[in-house]
């Protein structure tokens, strides 16, 4: 396994519509061992292709508490299929905007169907952290991000931080 470079915003990359993945294979099962390698080493709960380069509807999340058994979960082709009218504000975070968060209204509950790495159909209903997670990770997929989501005003001072941060970054790199 892999730990894979998390691509920061703004990238284009990150603005792609993914394709879904056509065949579940070894590739496949490998990208998605790579994904949780990559964002349990972030740390993070929740990962997209697109955020590792690859433009393909692959995610994986895992929202158990620190000192809990994982609960990693692995969404090939991701679809909600049933969202609630009621909605909740959590304070999102991403791995792709390092350090940057704000409050983002969404359905408070979410069901998703979607293929696991044996390419079963299988569905899941998630509230709380998990339905957030959900929905963060298919708006990646949909080449979304959280901050698509907020204000124009706090949407733009975020992603000035990033284009700071990225060209530290870069001439980090370079020296
Ligand atoms: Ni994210």
């Amino acid at each position: 396994m892999a730990i894979l470079p998390i691509i920061w915003a703004p990238d284009p990359i990150l603005k792609t519509r993914c394709k879904p993945v056509e065949v579940i294979d070894d590739a496949v099962r490998r990208l998605v061992d790579d994904m949780f390698h990559t964002m349990y080493a972030a740390p993070g709960v929740g990962l997209a292709a697109p955020q590792v380069g690859v433009a393909t509807r692959v995610v994986v999340v895992d929202v158990a508490a620190k000192d809990a058994k994982p609960e990693p979960i692995a969404l090939i082709n991701p679809e909600i299929v049933w969202r609630s009218d009621e909605t909740q504000v959590y304070e999102e975070g991403c791995l792709s905007l390092p350090e940057l968060y704000a409050d983002v209204e969404r359905p408070a509950r979410v069901k998703v169907r979607y293929l696991d790495r044996e390419g079963a159909t299988r569905q899941i209903e998630g509230e709380g952290l998990l339905a957030v997670c959900l929905q963060h990770e298919i708006d990646h997929i949909d080449g979304v991000l959280f901050v698509d989501r907020i204000s124009a005003l706090k949407r733009n001072i975020i992603l000035k931080k990033m284009v700071k941060a990225k060209k530290l970054r870069s001439r980090e790199h370079a020296a």
